[in-house]
């Protein structure tokens, strides 16, 4: 085993996606035409019962498209976790809006509902919220916060699949996002999709994701009709998607086992990310919190010298150069930044790998 690097990710990839991609060269449908990208937001769409879907290049892009089509702009404030991938809070810049950082749960690692509602100003036009690590904010929550007149954001970049009451995440909210890198539960390579269930709002994110051309209407060539982007997913990117969405049933199964077998095999000590009530997880990447700033360097590094990959948890955004000057009690931000590290998590990460991390985590642990 010490010889065999265990990465922290790997995607999954079948012989069904490498047909896919072939097809693709061989027909030469290779840029955002084709009937790949159609079939995969039309699959996205039945599978999850969201009403319209659209890809995008990535989940960057998706929640700059998310943001845009909401008309979010200068002068806005929009309420972001502090604990999040920056892409969250580097969307809300993209449009010249003012993030507004919360501090997040010492538990659920999620911003608190009461929390947000404390923070909306007159200014506030939405909120951004991030099912982090996949797990998921409580439906009804994001019901009563709907109620206070603000957009509603689920970036679902860590969360495909999760779940609140008996929804999938990004079912209420007014835009959700996705990202298909390939470290997430299923991948494009790079990739995004945008959801919502207002088709005034689909139409105007395909226009905007189309070089501000509409693009429904025939023969509509070179008339455009705003400064609009390029954020169109390639045919050869949904041609995998597709073949992964296919297989998403088992990746999330088998994420669930690797979550449950970390939990099994850990000393009990070790603290996990709690799931709010009434929702489920796909754990995206198993985090876990061991007690002290030392103890986390030196585990980090005495697993790096045993061959396993890991990584820190999130910078808390007020830690980073561009948000720096967002000056708040980020407590919980700093406890959890201080102790976190993400396990490797991959769909076919074995048995006896896990043992053996673990192994070496409670080994070390018991040392220090
Ligand atoms: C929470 C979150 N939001 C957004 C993104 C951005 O997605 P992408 O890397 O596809 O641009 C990521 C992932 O990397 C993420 O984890």
């Amino acid at each position: 085993m010490k010889n065999n690097f265990i990465p922290l990710y790997k995607p999954s990839i079948s012989l069904k996606e490498v047909k896919n991609v072939n097809t693709c060269l061989k027909d030469g449908w290779i840029s955002s035409k084709g009937k790949f990208v159609s079939s995969f937001e039309a699959l996205f769409k039945k599978k999850f019962g969201y009403k319209f879907a659209t890809v995008a290049t990535n989940g960057t892009t998706a929640l700059h498209l998310a943001l845009l089509s909401l008309n979010i702009k200068p002068g806005d404030e929009v309420i972001v976790p502090n604990i999040t991938f920056v892409a969250s809070v580097n969307a809300i810049s993209y449009v010249g809006a003012t993030p507004v950082l919360i501090d997040i749960n010492k538990n659920t690692w999620l911003m608190d509902i009461n929390e947000i509602k404390k923070k909306i100003t007159k200014k506030t036009k939405a909120v951004i919220l991030v099912h982090l690590y996949g797990f998921a904010y409580n439906y009804n929550d994001i019901l009563s916060l709907k109620k206070n007149n603000l957009k509603i954001i689920e970036d679902c970049a860590e969360a495909i699949g999760s779940k609140y009451g008996n929804k999938y995440v990004g079912s209420i909210s007014d835009v959700a996002t996705f990202s298909f890198y390939g470290n997430k539960t299923i991948t494009t390579g790079e990739g995004g999709m945008v959801v919502t269930g207002n088709k005034d709002i689909y139409k105007k994110i395909v226009f905007l994701k189309s070089q501000g051309l509409d693009i429904h209407k025939a023969n509509n060539f070179y008339n455009h009709e705003m400064v609009g982007y390029n954020y169109r997913m390639t045919n050869i990117c949904a041609s995998i998607g597709l073949a992964q969405l296919n297989r998403i049933n088992s990746f999330i199964k088998q994420k669930k086992l690797i979550f449950e077998q970390y939990k099994k095999f850990l000393n009990k000590n070790i603290i996990f990310q709690d799931q709010i009530k009434n929702t489920i997880s796909t754990y995206w990447l198993v985090t876990i919190l061991v007690n002290k700033n030392k103890t986390k360097k030196n585990l980090e590094k005495y697993l790096k010298k045993n061959n396993i990959e890991t990584r820190p948890i999130f910078t808390p955004m007020h830690k980073l150069k561009m948000y720096r000057n967002i000056k708040k009690n980020y407590k919980n931000s700093e406890k959890i930044y201080k102790q976190g590290i993400s396990l490797p998590s991959y769909p076919g990460l074995k048995q006896k790998e896990i043992k053996f991390i673990c192994d070496k985590i409670n080994k070390f642990l018991k040392r220090n």
